[in-house]
């Protein structure tokens, strides 16, 4: 039976990228670009997004991909979000057919038709990816936000770089922690995403996780776990601060659930750690794998 520390450092590299799932968000990349600069006057396109950060969970869903579009196309700039979704969405619709795309607020998401097994595996294939078309806006982009009916701005560089910061400042061990609650909260088995959007974790942990790193990844969870409870209700900004909240995802209800689960999750932790603390090694084990879910190994 692996100690709990042992475990943890198991479930932490599980939800490392590793290079068969990077050659895959390459390829995928390419294939759409490549189709995509068939339907429109596309500048560049990049992996942005918690992929690129190193702050994705798995199995690797929704990877963001910026669509940089030219000059020629700034006529969209002038039309509602919607417009531009809507033709993002019918050329995606062409090549992957309809049952493989779906139009979201600010992206329009394509499906790979990938089989996740029980263990949360993909035989290290991205099961889909984000399609966000974007201006130039000096070092900033803009991109449509159909919630809001309006174009809004996002700097990809200052997230990336707040989150390396963050990371450095905590023994390097930050970005895993992230992906770790971001696992617990994609989750099935809580019926929904707790906390939406999903980055709102990543955000929270910028003023949560801080201070030294002691060494121990269950009392950092279970602290990390408790504070978003307590803290869920707070107002959290765009960290570059150009875009709308990131706490405008959730009404006042689902901020309560949200606090619910948060709050048994992290009560469930701290049974976690008695376990471990009175020597019930196994127990402690088995109590981290049913909090997290099939990727935290029972061996
Ligand atoms: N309200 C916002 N204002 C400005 N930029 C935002 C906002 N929300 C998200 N972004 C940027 O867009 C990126 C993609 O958004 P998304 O919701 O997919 O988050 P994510 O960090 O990629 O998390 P996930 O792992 O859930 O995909 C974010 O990483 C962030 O850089
Ligand atoms: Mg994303």
């Amino acid at each position: 039976m692996l100690t709990v520390d042992e475990a943890f450092r198991k479930f932490k590299s599980r939800l490392e990228l590793n290079d068969k799932e990077q050659k895959n968000a390459s390829a995928r990349q390419t294939e759409v670009r490549d189709y995509l600069v068939t339907k429109f006057a596309i500048d560049r396109s990049f992996l942005t997004g918690s992929y690129a950060r190193h702050t994705k969970t798995k199995p690797l869903k929704d990877i963001d991909i910026f669509f940089v579009l030219k000059e020629s196309e700034k006529h969209y700039r002038s039309k509602a979000p919607s417009v531009v979704i809507g033709a993002f969405y019918d050329a995606l619709v062409e090549k992957y057919g309809k049952d493989a795309v779906r139009k979201q607020s600010r992206s329009v998401n394509v499906d790979f038709g990938v089989v996740i097994d029980a263990d949360d595996n993909t035989d290290y294939r991205v099961v889909s990816v984000d399609v966000v078309p974007a201006f130039a806006a000096g070092d900033d982009y803009e991109i449509p936000d159909d919630d809001t009916g309006k174009w809004i701005k996002t700097n990809p560089e200052i997230h990336a770089s707040k989150a390396t910061a963050a990371h450095q400042a905590f023994s390097n061990e930050w970005k895993g922690l992230v992906r770790m609650v971001k696992y617990w909260n994609s989750n099935a088995r809580h019926g929904e995403k707790p906390v939406k959007p999903s980055f709102l974790i990543e955000v929270m942990a910028l003023q949560c996780l801080y201070g030294d790193w002691q060494g121990r990844f269950d009392y950092e969870i279970q602290g990390f776990l408790s504070t978003l409870a307590d803290r869920i209700f707070d107002e959290w900004p765009d960290p570059a601060g150009l875009g709308p909240a990131i706490s405008n995802g959730m009404d006042a209800a689902r901020k309560q659930r949200a606090r619910d689960l948060l709050m048994a999750a992290s009560r469930d932790a701290t049974i976690a750690i008695d376990h471990a603390r009175c020597g019930r090694n196994g127990e402690a084990v088995k109590a981290w794998r049913a909090l997290f879910g099939p990727k935290f190994p029972l061996s």
